[in-house]
């Protein structure tokens, strides 16, 4: 009896799991089918075929979002709409494409409704885009202010002195090195050290570090998608932000009490500023704006000199380029890098600069309709709401329409000038201040490795002064090659692009 029992429950249970084949199936053959035989709306940008379901083009995106989007300009031109696990995101590519969402006005399109969901949760509540957007705008600029001239002549011979350290450390005379790890620890440091705060650096031991890397954890593409798991990784990262808020919160009191106004950092420039409305800073918004800063440059500037120095070791002349501009302009390797003379090394400048046109770390971004929907007049296009709209300036800056020869990394194009981006006509809007300062570069510009318009990165000249110092720093110490036989390609899975491997064969110079 009990035998029959189990044989029918296996019975039932096979049919349940065989009508739940059956459904998945027929789901898929009329998602096929409707976008086979069903008429395109004309008002609508075309959407992207895909087999799945919900999931629609996530896993050619996620593998190489760059060729699946230049493959998709290609059949469907600038403007698209593909699905990515649930969200419909609408593609505008090419300066237009650019201008159109970096110059989108708040109530149509928001990076806050794009982002915020994930954001929230790695700098607090009332930081960034969880506080309301012209707050967000005098944050920036509270962030921008501490990043000046005169700063900068403090932070650079620390960058180079952590640099210094950082690298003394490694075997001599010759070895192998883990560029992007090595990078992602040394900027944490330089950053401490010029942006957090001297605290913050001389205590900067494994448990801060690794409380750094819970908090860094909720930037993950999951969490984008998923903002809110009942996973050991999410409770972490929350652990994380109350314990560097409470860390940054001794450090302000301590300074408080001590009357200590000496330090030259982002912290103190925080601590001395007050809101539009009168109000001081408060400690919560401090710490957020602080990791949000230390965030902002911490990937970005790691895998930008992991790849600079990776294209350099496959590009002996150009190393000789950079020592002879060196030898050149300051006299000699031996001469003391600072603001004023890391001011005059451009083609150290343009090293960096071909490096964010071919490996920008934030190749697209992100915005959200907030309005009934959006006209694109240029195409005649209409986006409805709650469609991402994604701007891919990482596709414009290797488009051969904008540069010759695009996937050729070649820093001695920037002083040519020669290529077809220098005399393309452009918007009027690099003047325009959206509460930070002028964003200094139009939104049509095809080259945006730190965005435009009102979400423009604030720590460009601070980033390129980083990079310079260090880039500088360890063409003076190191010979070296690649370990593997090219560049690396790309890994597109985490955040920001970095490298597949990132190892190097480095020798000590004299
Ligand atoms: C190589 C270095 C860097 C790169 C490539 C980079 C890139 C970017 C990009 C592409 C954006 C625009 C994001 C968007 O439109 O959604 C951005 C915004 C921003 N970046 Fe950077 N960044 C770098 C360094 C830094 C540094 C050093 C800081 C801080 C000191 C910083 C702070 C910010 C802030 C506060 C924003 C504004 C975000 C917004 O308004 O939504 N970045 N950055």
């Amino acid at each position: 009896m009990a035998i029959v029992s189990l044989g029918l429950q296996q019975l039932s249970m096979a049919t349940v799991v065989w009508k739940i084949f059956l459904a998945i199936a027929l789901f898929i053959v009329v998602h096929i089918l409707s976008q086979l035989l069903l008429p395109r709306d004309r008002k609508r940008p075309p959407v992207v075929f895909s087999w799945i379901p919900v999931l629609g083009n996530a896993i050619e995106f996620g593998t190489n979002p760059i060729k699946f989007l230049q493959e998709c300009q290609k059949k469907y031109g600038d403007v698209f709409t593909f699905y990515l696990v649930g969200k419909r995101v609408t593609v505008c590519l090419g300066p237009d494409g650019n201008q159109f969402v970096f110059n989108a006005k708040q109530n149509l399109a928001s990076a806050a409704a794009a982002y915020n969901d994930m954001t929230k949760h790695v700098f607090g509540r009332d930081i960034v885009f969880d506080a309301p957007h012209s707050v967000f705008m005098e944050q920036k600029r509270f962030i921008k202010a501490g990043l000046n001239i005169e700063t900068f002549r403090r932070h650079v011979p620390k960058i180079v002195d952590e640099t210094n350290r950082f690298f003394d450390q490694y075997e001599k005379p010759t070895g192998i090195m883990d560029t992007y790890t090595a990078f992602g620890k040394l900027i944490i440091y330089t950053a401490s050290a010029t942006l957090l705060g001297r605290e913050i650096r001389e205590n900067l031991d494994d448990s801060v570090a690794q409380l750094y890397y819970d908090l860094d954890q909720g930037f993950q593409p999951m969490n984008f998608m998923f903002p809110n798991l009942p996973l050991p990784s999410y409770k972490r990262r929350d652990v994380a932000r109350e314990k560097i808020s409470e860390i940054y919160s001794k450090i302000i009191a301590r300074r408080r009490e001590e009357n200590d106004t000496s330090n030259v950092d982002i912290l103190q420039v925080l601590m001395d500023s007050t809101y539009k409305d009168g109000n001081d800073v408060p400690d919560h918004h401090i710490a957020g704006i602080l990791t949000a800063a230390l965030f902002g440059g911490q990937h970005t500037s790691a895998t930008t000199s992991s790849w600079a120095v990776l294209e350099l070791a496959a590009r002996p002349d150009v190393v000789k380029a950079i020592r002879e501009e060196q030898i050149e302009k300051l006299g000699s390797l031996k001469v003391e890098l600072t603001y004023d003379n890391l001011e005059q090394l451009t083609f150290l400048e343009d090293v960096i600069r071909e490096t964010l046109r071919l490996h920008p770390p934030i190749f697209q971004m992100m915005r959200k309709v907030v309005a009934d929907k959006m006209v694109f007049e240029k195409y005649g296009l209409e986006i409805p709401k709650n469609d991402y709209l994604c701007a891919v300036p990482g596709v414009t800056q290797i488009d051969p329409a904008c540069f010759h020869n695009p996937l050729k990394w070649d820093p001695f194009r920037w002083s040519k000038k020669t290529d077809p981006v220098h005399s393309m006509e452009q918007g009027d809007d690099a003047n325009m201040d959206y509460g930070f300062g002028a964003v200094g570069i139009s939104s049509r510009n095809p080259f945006l490795p730190f965005g435009a318009g009102r979400h423009r990165c604030i720590g460009e000249r601070f980033g390129y002064l980083q990079l310079k110092a260090v880039v500088a720093t360890f063409v003076r110490k190191f010979d070296f090659e690649l370990v593997d036989s090219s560049v690396p390609k790309p890994d597109y899975t985490s955040m920001v692009v970095v490298p597949q491997s990132s190892k190097i064969r480095y020798t000590w110079r004299e």
